[in-house]
């Protein structure tokens, strides 16, 4: 039974200082601009520095979120969850560390662990509880930091990742409010997980030197067969919420999908029938920053005056686990 609504209320992002070049990569490995614009879409992107972990970037994109929503103070948040696979420490969680920052105390914070879903999984659940009347006021976080867990002898990898955070506040939309989560779809098909993984660290095999040398602690990724699940498995979830709501395609204004591959982006668009003018892409400014990518993206088309109070949006996005999902909002 729901009780009440939820909207986006506010979104805010940060990226890191330093911006790395495809020019500035091919001096690190054997790959090149043409290379990477072509089979990618990406031009560059930002690491952090030996400073900076998730809860750092986490930090500055909430404090954005916050300043940015007209409505809400530190206090009234309820809830922190963060969508990241690279929090600063494999425990505690990311989101408590953030708590900790935001100065705040006695709210439950914990990580979600969804991939390049992470950020689509959070506001899911975020929705629940401010549907059943538990909270009226959750912060949202997508971080991530994995140019720190990148295999620089592989190059079918490295060149792909950047850092950033993107967070929202999701609030109770009043009975007028023009802006809703609309509907909300997370799902995750597991027979292909090894495909993207961080071999170890964890239980199954913990570090030791051996571990080290051999770069297991780093992203593995089968890039080309992750590929081809892709485009399916955003088409059809997205198709699910959209028919569960009784809308159509020529609904939405603006579709914000992940950002993994310009490749991707444009298969996807095609098969939603949608003109490229509706897609919000950023992959060439911040190159694939996991969870993160979809709020980086819906701010900076908000900053940009692209995306306006009521307009449609489709967020959607697919990664390790391989998890997917769709998010159809009124923003
Ligand atoms: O965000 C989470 C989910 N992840 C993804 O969505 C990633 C999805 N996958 C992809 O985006 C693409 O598969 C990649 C961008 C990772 C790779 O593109 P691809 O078109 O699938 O290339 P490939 O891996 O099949 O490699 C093609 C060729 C190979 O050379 P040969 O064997 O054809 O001679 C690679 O060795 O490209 C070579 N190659 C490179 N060349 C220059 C691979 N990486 C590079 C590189 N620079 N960085």
């Amino acid at each position: 039974m729901i009780k009440y609504r939820a909207k986006i209320d506010s979104l805010g992002n940060y990226v890191p200082k330093k911006i790395v070049n495809n020019f500035d990569l091919e001096k690190m490995v054997d790959t090149s601009d043409e290379w990477i614009r072509v089979r990618t879409g990406m031009f560059e992107r930002h690491f952090a520095d030996e400073t900076e972990a998730a809860s750092d970037l986490a930090y500055k994109a909430a404090e954005n979120a916050i300043y940015n929503s007209n409505t809400t103070r530190h206090k009234d948040i309820q809830m922190i969850i963060v969508g990241t696979i690279s929090a600063d420490h494999p425990f505690p969680s990311a989101a408590c560390i953030l708590q900790n920052k935001l100065g705040l105390k006695d709210i439950p914070a914990f990580d979600i662990s969804a991939g390049c879903t992470g950020f689509i999984y959070t506001i899911d659940i975020a929705k629940q509880y401010i549907e059943n009347g538990i909270c009226d006021t959750i912060l949202v976080v997508g971080v991530e930091v994995l140019t720190k867990l990148i295999n620089w002898t592989d190059r079918g990898t490295c060149v792909l990742f950047g850092d950033g955070a993107g967070a929202a506040i999701i609030k109770r939309a009043e009975s007028n409010d023009i802006s809703q989560i609309i509907g909300s779809k997370i799902t995750a098909d597991a027979s292909e997980w090894e495909l993207l993984q961080q071999k170890a660290g964890g239980s199954r095999l913990p570090a030791s030197h051996e571990t080290v040398d051999q770069n297991l602690h780093t992203v593995y990724m089968e890039g080309n067969k992750i590929f081809k699940h892709a485009v399916k498995s955003m088409y059809n979830v997205t198709m699910d919420v959209i028919k569960e709501h009784n809308m159509s395609l020529k609904d939405i204004d603006w579709i914000i999908p992940h950002q993994a591959n310009m490749r991707i982006i444009e298969s996807l668009a095609d098969r939603l029938k949608a003109p490229k003018e509706k897609v919000v892409v950023t992959i060439e400014r911040f190159g694939n920053t996991s969870s993160s990518t979809i709020p980086i993206a819906m701010t900076e088309a908000i900053k940009a005056n692209q995306i306006k109070r009521g307009d449609i949006v489709l967020l959607t996005a697919f990664g390790a686990g391989l998890t997917y999902g769709s998010t159809l909002i009124r923003y």
